[in-house]
């Protein structure tokens, strides 16, 4: 009998010019962070958020650590974020030695939600970090108008939304800064890599400073502060010129995917997929399935049986205040959201027949585990 067909969670799709490109980048020799694909990346991704700057970095976490560094956020600080989030989100926020303050969801959006946020800033307050979790957009409108009225930065993490928007801007351009990731399995890809967006000249020469160990640009070697090495390599701007060339086809494809699967399981009783607002544009980078009554401990034996029957599934994140190393949080949204949700294989190969098979052998478990 042959095995039946294994779906990995995520793949990246690199069949335009990505092979090209980074072939390009090797034989050249330009392998490190000098050379012309970073340029090229740093213009075109700047002009696909519409934004003045992007800075390339290493990945996801030091473009968030790098961007609240270069906002002066440090100790004593407080810094308010979503509770539901990958924890990079806090990690690189205490990196800089500020404290991360957990806020509630909209259970809608899976985003902060707006109305538990002013309860939330205190005289440490310096910056807000809404997170566009799995594609949709946080917010912006609200949470902007709360932090002008506050004084408070606000830095988009768009992780997870390359390409979402409200009313036609696109994340990143949203905040005073946004980052981005270009992990394997996000919308678009490097391979590792990471990106800041923003209009302020200011912040973006900083950044671009302190990215090179705050080298000075007229006496080489010459250091007047601390600074990093997060520097992006020719060879992944290589990856994302070539998948930014194909930004309009790797996003609709997403789309189309979430259409199919509502179409597969948007029928099923107290199984709900991702939401989205009126007033906002996902990008759905994953498909999200929240299953009434679940439990952490049901979710994971019905997550072992959709790998026995050849698909591959992930839990929603934790509420970040859940960590050892972090204090609890009010967050009841939050915990009782992420018990429930799950994600499914979400890239650009899979087919029509493909998204009715995973459904199918979903379909199949929830009833063999007498969750539907
Ligand atoms: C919401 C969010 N923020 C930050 C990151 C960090 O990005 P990276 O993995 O590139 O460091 C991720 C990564 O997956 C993420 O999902």
């Amino acid at each position: 009998m042959t095995e039946p067909k294994f779906y990995p969670l995520s793949m990246p799709s690199l069949t335009g010019h990505e092979v090209e490109y980074v072939t390009d980048a090797v034989t050249s020799g330009w392998v490190s962070s000098l050379g012309a694909y970073v340029t090229r990346f740093e213009q075109d991704f700047a002009s696909f958020c519409g934004v003045k700057h992007a800075i390339s970095v290493s990945n996801g976490t030091v473009a968030l650590h790098l961007a609240l560094h270069a906002m002066g956020i440090g100790h004593g600080d407080e810094v308010i974020m979503p509770d539901l989030s990958f924890i990079a989100t806090c990690n690189a926020t205490m990196l800089t030695g500020a404290k991360p303050v957990f806020c509630d969801i909209d259970e809608n959006t899976l985003c902060l939600d707006p109305t538990k946020l002013e309860a939330l800033i205190s005289p440490k307050t310096r910056a807000i970090i809404p997170v566009h979790l799995y594609g949709h957009p946080a917010d912006m409108t609200a949470i902007n108008s709360i932090a002008k009225r506050h004084g408070l930065w606000v830095l988009e993490d768009a992780a997870e939304a390359h390409g979402s928007a409200i009313g036609g801007a696109r994340v990143g351009s949203l905040g005073d800064a946004g980052t981005f990731s270009f992990y394997a399995n996000k919308n678009l890809s490097t391979g590792e890599g990471g990106m800041v967006t923003t209009n302020n000249d200011d912040l973006a020469h900083e950044m671009r400073t302190l990215r090179d160990h705050a080298m000075s640009s007229d006496k080489r070697y010459w250091h007047e502060k601390l600074g990093f090495n997060y520097r992006m390599t020719n060879l992944q701007a290589a990856l994302g010129c070539a998948q930014l060339e194909r930004a309009d086809e790797l996003l609709s494809s997403r789309r189309m995917l979430f259409d199919l699967y509502q179409e597969g399981l948007g029928n099923l009783q107290g199984v709900r997929l991702n939401r989205t607002a009126n007033w906002a544009h996902n990008t759905y980078w994953v498909i999200c399935v929240e299953i009434d009554g679940m439990t952490e401990e049901k979710r994971e034996a019905l997550m072992a049986d959709l790998k026995v029957r050849g698909v591959d599934t992930r839990p929603y994140f934790y509420p970040m205040s859940r960590m050892p190393y972090l204090e609890a949080a009010d967050t009841p949204v939050a915990h009782a959201v992420a018990q429930k949700g799950l994600n499914l294989p979400t890239y650009v190969d899979l087919t029509q027949d493909d998204v009715a098979e995973i459904c199918k052998r979903f379909t199949d478990a929830l009833t063999a585990g007498g969750y539907a």
